[in-house]
């Protein structure tokens, strides 16, 4: 169901999302659910029910923002980055940051990483999400249920913002890892590029970007980056 651009203008400003950076099939797709489900009649009468019910906005904002998650997701993603990472155990202060980190597990998967170089305690860990609902579950830590037998490192100091990173860009520069994994899929290809500058630009000279393990840089070196092996790309530079 292909909806306008007055539709994209009317339904980002009664949910306070940017529609616009999302791929339309996905946005189309979420739409229609909404409309299926027979309580409104249409995208005006579901823009006036965003606007005025927090809970809808919420549901809808969730649809669109998906934030499936997992301590340790793609597991082998984590075991290639330790492979890279080694150096970090000599650095004074390492700097991560999970950018669309939903409710904070890769984050925390991050700094068990740092805490087997002996660095979690001293590391800046930061995770940022668009959604508040995502860093407010963040901030009250992991379940137990959701560690499988980990133990997380008890000096490491995560710190998580709301931040929508296309529209507001990097929380600054100079990171030693950045991991935004599994959250451009949805974007639509202008948003993605965009984005994907970005993140080349907040890191290091010698930072490592992971991205999920369906997603790649069009251009790794227009944007001034290595191919370190599928889905991991290195700032050039020294590290
Ligand atoms: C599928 S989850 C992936 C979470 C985590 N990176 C992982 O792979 O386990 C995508 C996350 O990106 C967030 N997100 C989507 N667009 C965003 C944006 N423009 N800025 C920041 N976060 C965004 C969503 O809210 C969601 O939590």
């Amino acid at each position: 169901m292909p909806i306008s651009v007055e539709d994209v203008q009317t339904l980002s400003a009664a949910s306070d999302l940017e529609l616009a950076m999302f791929r339309p099939a996905h946005v189309e797709a979420r739409v229609a659910r909404a409309l299926e489900k027979g309580t409104v009649a249409d995208i005006v009468e579901l823009g006036s029910v965003l606007r005025h019910d927090p809970g809808a906005r919420t549901e809808f904002r969730r649809s669109i923002a998906i934030s499936v998650t997992g301590f340790f997701r793609d597991a082998d993603q984590f075991e290639l980055l330790a492979e890279h990472t080694d150096h970090l155990r000599y650095k004074e202060r390492p700097r991560v940051w999970s950018a669309g980190c939903s409710t904070g597990a890769e984050l925390w998967t991050l700094a068990v990483l740092l805490d087997r170089l002996g660095a979690a305690g001293r590391a800046q860990l930061l995770g940022s999400d668009i959604l508040d609902e995502n860093i407010r579950r963040a901030r009250a830590g992991l379940d137990e249920g959701e560690l499988a037998g980990h133990v997380l490192p008890e000096d490491a100091k995560p710190w998580f913002e709301v931040r929508d990173i296309v529209t507001q860009g990097p929380p600054g520069g100079g990171w030693d890892i950045v991991l935004c994994r599994n959250m451009a899929i949805y974007l639509e290809p202008n948003a993605r590029q965009r984005l994907h500058g970005m993140l080349a630009e907040s890191l290091a000279p010698g930072g490592l970007l992971l991205l999920g393990r369906s997603e790649r840089l069009s251009d790794p070196r227009a944007l001034g980056m290595e191919f370190v092996a599928p889905h991991l790309y290195r700032r050039a530079g020294t590290a």
